[in-house]
């Protein structure tokens, strides 16, 4: 039988049950809000962090749902207090969200710590505000619900439909290739998101809110539910209604997150033909529950687990159509064993129990197990003297004849550098060229962008060339595709390997054999090395400095070595703050 919490017990009692000096500050400040004290006196506040903002045009809806979450909260006798938190808007934020995934993860921590918080409902889904909310939650470990923001509705293009991401960079090789006119990408641009909600490809919002799920922390297929369907309203108003009994029954992140349960999100993620940044993430969400999962581990279960979400950018649908096909619940179902059904979720029910009434409704679209999308290889984690640390590809988002490939390498020392040149008539390259981008690492870029999916050469995309050897320390968006080696460890920036490269060397990889070396001698590694000198850092001052003092590498997660469990307990003392 599960125990209750006395309203003596909650953490908010100190805010609001005692009488002291600092408490009637915080009951007569909730009165100037126009509360009344039976609104709030003996009942579980639920703080709810809201990535709204009006340069988010994935949480443009926010601004509705956290009302509906309040309505939950209310009826289930507790009391909503919204919290905005920053929002890290992917399409908008330079140089990428991901300097500021750990601002958030950092601010949602404080936020919950320092305020009268007994439980909370996480709102994101724009690619990095999911790991981050997260990360933070799972820090200060109070009751959580993660509300994922559902993706948008399919584009549309001359009566087409038009994906996230993938389309665009398609459409931008075609025009490039001229293929076709302005005024069709002018199309393009006008059609590609036309309503509220995160990308609708299995790109990284798609597959950090399906792991979040797998995780247990969502409620039952939360995260396929399309960001305008009235369904997505009404699972906000159960999330409230849940996160207040989750307080009474003390059901925290922590009592929900096992090794095991991180198996299952990276399972999850595999079968989805998801995103590459979900080893980033996934990693720093496990390492700040105190569970170690390493890259490795990916590439463990990638080998025995088929790609069966037919979805793009791998395959054929949106995740509009994945929700209509039965949605996560219904592809969980169908993984069977490969995920653990005894792991709890934030229902207080088994993820079995979640799925157990669960069906499949188009076998296009959630493939049978038999019939997968790619057998095995949704993700490769690949070593050799070019990324001792390991480096992450997409095996089933690239053109075969590339996963066993030898080529020269073509060195781009930074960004710019690649912009300047990569059109180049001169450039001297041939389709079996490798292009290398050097300095887009976690500190070189610095904040690892998604700039992994390099562009070929305008000359090549004329020959009809879509896809080559491509390697960087950078990220790559979840919406791309292509032969797209990513991540490599250790980067360039601080004298990894990928530092000495340099154009005409020959560079090999092999999936097949999980391999990527340059085919160049030691001695002459050892030379190139004694020359390197350390770049200048790129920030002196503010979070930037923070930022380059104590960001890890890809394959720690990027977390902040500080945010780390060894460092101390978030919430010590049940989140009771000794400070007056
Ligand atoms: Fe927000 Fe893709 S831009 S999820």
């Amino acid at each position: 039988m599960t125990t209750r919490k006395k309203p003596e017990e909650l953490r908010s009692h100190r805010w609001y049950g005692v009488k002291d000096l600092r408490s009637f500050g915080h009951r007569s400040r909730t009165a100037q809000m126009g509360y009344h004290r039976s609104d709030y006196a003996g009942k579980p506040v639920i703080a709810i962090i809201n990535t709204w903002s009006d340069i988010n045009p994935c949480h443009t809806h926010f601004k509705q749902r956290v009302e509906e979450v309040k309505r939950g909260v209310w009826q289930a006798g507790g009391f909503p207090v919204e919290m905005p938190a920053i929002s890290l808007s992917e399409p908008m934020q330079k140089p990428t969200t991901m300097l500021y995934r750990n601002l958030l993860a950092m601010e949602t921590e404080e936020l919950l710590k320092s305020y009268p918080a007994d439980g909370c409902v996480l709102m994101g889904g724009c690619d990095k505000t999911t790991p981050a909310l997260v990360m933070g939650a799972v820090s200060m470990n109070l009751p959580t619900i993660f509300l994922p923001a559902g993706p948008m509705l399919r584009g549309d293009y001359k009566g087409q439909y038009l994906g996230s991401g993938s389309d665009t960079w398609k459409y931008w090789a075609e025009l490039r290739a001229g293929n076709i006119t302005e005024n069709d990408w002018q199309d393009v641009e006008d059609g590609i998101a036309r309503s509220p909600g995160h990308c609708m490809t299995m790109g990284t919002a798609s597959t950090l809110t399906s792991a979040v799920e797998a995780l247990g922390l969502t409620l039952p297929g939360a995260a396929s539910i399309p960001a305008p369907d009235s369904r997505h309203a009404q699972m906000a108003t159960l999330t409230g209604k849940r996160i207040v009994d989750m307080v009474w029954e003390d059901l925290k992140p922590l009592d929900i997150l096992t090794k095991q349960s991180f198996r299952n999100a990276v399972t999850t993620v595999l079968a989805l033909g998801g995103s590459t940044n979900s080893v980033v993430h996934l990693v720093a969400m496990a390492k700040r529950s105190g569970i170690s999962l390493n890259i490795d581990e990916f590439d463990e279960i990638a080998r025995s687990t088929p790609v069966i979400a037919n979805l793009r950018p791998s395959g054929k649908y949106l995740m509009e159509d994945f929700y209509y096909a039965g949605g996560l619940r219904a592809f969980l179902a169908r993984l069977g064993d490969r995920v653990d059904g005894t792991q709890k979720t934030c229902m207080g029910t088994t993820l079995g129990e979640n799925i157990a009434d669960a069906k499949v409704y188009n076998d296009d679209v959630i493939l049978p197990l038999d019939k997968p999308l790619v057998a095995k290889d949704g993700l490769a984690v690949l070593r050799g003297n070019l990324a001792p640390g390991g480096a992450v590809i997409k095996p089933a988002a690239m053109e075969p004849h590339l996963r066993k490939h030898q080529g020269k390498a073509v060195v781009f020392k930074d960004y710019n550098d690649m912009s300047a040149r990569i059109d180049s008539p001169d450039l001297d390259v041939d389709k079996d060229s490798v292009i290398v981008l050097q300095s887009a690492g976690p500190q070189g870029a610095p904040g690892m962008p998604e700039w992994g999916q390099l562009p070929i050469p305008q000359k090549l995309l004329k020959e009809g060339v879509r896809d080559m050897l491509r390697i960087s320390d950078a990220r790559m968006s979840g919406t791309s595709y292509g032969a797209c080696v990513l991540h490599v460890t250790p980067e360039s920036h601080v004298g990894g390997p990928l530092a000495l490269v340099q154009t005409g060397d020959v560079i090999a990889i092999d999936i097949e054999a999980r391999s990527i070396n340059m085919l160049v001698s030691d001695d002459e590694l050892a030379r190139r090395r004694a020359a390197w000198k350390p770049p200048i850092p790129k920030f002196t001052r503010g979070y930037g400095a923070l930022y380059l003092k104590h960001i890890q590498q890809a394959d720690n997660g990027c977390d902040f070595d500080f945010l780390e469990p060894g460092y101390g307990e978030a919430n010590p003392a049940g989140g009771e703050p000794e400070i007056h």
